[in-house]
């Protein structure tokens, strides 16, 4: 399929400008089309009170007022009485303009929404492209809620203020300039009358601009707030259900939606007053027109027919005015959005070292004095390792040592800092490695797997183009043949949200054929099976020990017995790696690892007694 993305390639946007730019890319000709037939339908709506003008004047026989050009088109009809006599003809204009106005009406609200739509999709396309490619640290410290909420009501937001406001913004300032124009040729000095309201309601607006902007900056950063605890609550609602937290929660929501309400209502307030004193502004104008035009109309210094029509133009020109204060209001709104998406578009994404190449030959890993802090704290103290090229290592730690830390920073996931060690593989810093080469070589089982809801099958070649053949073959290593063939719809099985339809250790199984079937030459399992019972434990081990002596395999576990046939096992604590050997080679020191074997065993023949 043509991508359609028109990517940004992580390019920073130095201002709003820039990136509204980027944004429109590809509508900007519909936008163009609507603001040429929105212009036209001013023309048309502009004409109309002058036609109205003229009839006035032509029926009460005040033929002066009326120019040459119209008299003459009278005569060619069949003169003055003819047309007194026949007044449906000026019906019959003024309906031909008003038909012609709808059509440019409905040409312009076509071309408005292509623009629109397109829009919103290069923005949410943008924004997709750019969260995928942020670094892990961004993501841990942004709520997918709050992201999703930049994506919809923002995106929304900056919709309708450019499809609604800014095609406006040309029907305002056309139809104001004309309609002004047309009034000035009416009567030059009521004219000022009438035109004191625009600097009156543009500063007004502007007073307020400030006030509605930074109301909004809440609502909107408390909108976020609020669909990331939704979000949350959602997804974890069976952990919310098993601890009898509904109550906590839903109080917890509440509070936070009554003060997102709050804030809402302090902005409706804000621009409540705002619209108020706009009337009376509008108000006010009106009358002084009214008033001041009847005394020149009175004076004789200009016809009723001059009268009727300035009075049409000036109510014409109060709304555009009102809609100018406005579009100022949406414009504080939709800074405050446009500043949300900048947000993403600006985060810095993940990237290579420049120079950085293909995945090298050999595949034998070092870690070198690696020192690595998420925040603050150490995680990893100083860690050094060796795992040969085709060895199948285990390592062995306590809860929170580092050791999903540890396979994170191998896979490129996080990256180690200047002076926090190296990592290499085959002898070239894996900094050197283009992340994409090196997440294809490197195979890894999340110690928390996560399933999408589609079929099994199509889980399992997620990130390959298999056939069915290779995936009953990762199936069987991973133990799981026997499990789908008590499905009734087997491969095909779909799987719920996050793989909520499966048990925990088909939810691991399946992981594990995901990454076999890629065939990586290192192949990392992080505790990934410790949901499954000790038999299909040492099945799993057995087909992975099939896999071929190339693989490099590693594995997480906190079993024993999970690792013990390894040809080199490391045990972690606290960041560092504390011993390592075979397992006859730890047995023998005596240290850690022995100590860890022996309350395992003693625990597992407490369990066999229990059995028996
Ligand atoms: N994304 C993160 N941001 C901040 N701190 C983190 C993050 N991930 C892990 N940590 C912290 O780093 C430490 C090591 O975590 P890690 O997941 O590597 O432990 P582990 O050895 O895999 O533990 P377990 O055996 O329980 O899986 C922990 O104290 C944890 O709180
Ligand atoms: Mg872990």
């Amino acid at each position: 399929m043509k991508n359609k993305i028109n990517p940004n390639k992580g390019k920073r946007f130095p201002n709003r400008f820039s990136m509204i730019r980027f944004f429109m890319k590809g509508s900007v000709r519909y936008f163009v089309l609507s603001v040429v037939f929105v212009c036209l339908l001013v023309l048309f709506e502009l004409v109309n009170p002058k036609i109205i003008g003229y009839t006035v004047d032509f029926v009460t026989r005040n033929f002066d007022s009326i120019p040459a050009l119209i008299m003459g088109m009278v005569d060619r009809l069949g003169g003055v009485d003819y047309c007194l006599a026949n007044l449906w003809i000026f019906s019959l204009i003024v309906i031909a303009i008003a038909l012609l106005g709808a059509i440019c009406r409905y040409t312009f609200r076509m071309f408005n929404s292509l623009m629109a739509e397109h829009l919103v999709e290069h923005m949410r396309d943008s924004l997709y492209e750019q969260v995928i490619h942020l670094p892990f640290t961004w993501h841990d410290n942004n709520r997918t809620g709050d992201i999703i909420q930049r994506a919809t009501s923002d995106v929304d937001m900056i919709k309708n203020f450019i499809s609604d406001q800014m095609t406006n913004l040309f029907r305002m300032v056309i139809l104001i300039t004309l309609a002004i124009a047309f009034m000035a040729n009416i009567h030059g000095k009521l004219v000022w009358v009438s035109v004191t309201l625009i600097p009156v309601v543009v500063g007004a607006s502007l007073i307020f601009h400030a006030k509605i902007g930074s109301a909004f900056e809440k609502v909107d950063t408390e909108e976020g707030k609020l669909s990331a605890i939704a979000q949350e609550n959602i997804s974890g609602l069976r952990v919310v259900r098993a601890f009898g937290r509904e109550r906590y929660e839903r109080d917890r929501f509440e509070t936070k939606n009554e003060h997102y309400t709050g804030l809402w209502i302090k902005m409706m307030r804000i621009l409540g007053t705002f619209w108020t004193m706009n009337d009376i502004i509008g108000g006010a104008q009106m009358t002084a027109v009214l008033s001041v035009g009847a005394y020149f109309a009175v004076k004789g210094d200009m016809s009723a027919g001059d009268y009727v029509a300035f009075l049409a133009y000036n109510a014409t020109i109060i709304w555009p005015v009102r809609q100018l204060g406005r579009t100022i209001s949406e414009l504080s709104k939709a800074g405050v959005s446009i500043d949300r998406l900048m947000y993403i578009m600006n985060s810095e994404r993940e990237k290579d070292a420049p120079g950085a190449g293909a995945f090298p030959e050999h595949c034998d890993i070092d870690f070198k004095n690696v020192t690595f802090a998420y925040t603050d704290k150490n995680v990893l103290n100083n860690l050094s390792l060796h795992i040969g090229e085709g060895q199948t290592v285990g390592i062995l730690g306590g809860t929170g040592t580092g050791k999903s830390t540890l396979l994170a920073l191998l896979d490129g996931l996080y990256d180690v800092s200047e002076n926090g060690g190296s990592i290499t593989i085959g002898g070239v810093d894996i900094k050197n490695i283009r992340k994409s080469e090196l997440r294809k070589n490197v195979g890894l089982v999340l110690q928390e797997p996560y399933l999408f809801s589609r079929s099994l099958e199509d889980n399992i070649k997620i990130a390959v183009d298999a056939d069915h053949e290779a995936v009953e073959k990762a199936v069987e290593t991973a133990s799981l043949k026997e499990t789908i063939s008590r499905f009734n719809e087997g491969y095909e099985t779909y799987v719920g949200e996050k793989g909520v339809t499966l048990s925990g250790g088909q939810k691991q199984r399946t992981a594990i054929a995901r990454t076999l079937i890629r065939k990586t030459p290192i192949m990392i399992f992080d505790d990934s099976l410790s949901a499954v019972d000790a038999q299909t434990d040492a099945r799993i081990r057995a087909g992975l020990m099939s896999i071929g002596r190339e693989t490099t395999v590693i594995l997480i576990s906190h079993r024993i017995t999970t690792i013990m046939n390894a040809d080199r096992i490391f045990v972690i604590e606290d960041g560092h790696i504390c011993e390592e050997g075979s397992h006859d080679e730890l047995m023998k020191l005596g240290g850690r690892y022995r100590h860890i074997f022996n309350l395992q065993s003693a625990m597992g023949e407490e369990a066999q007694d229990g059995q028996e």
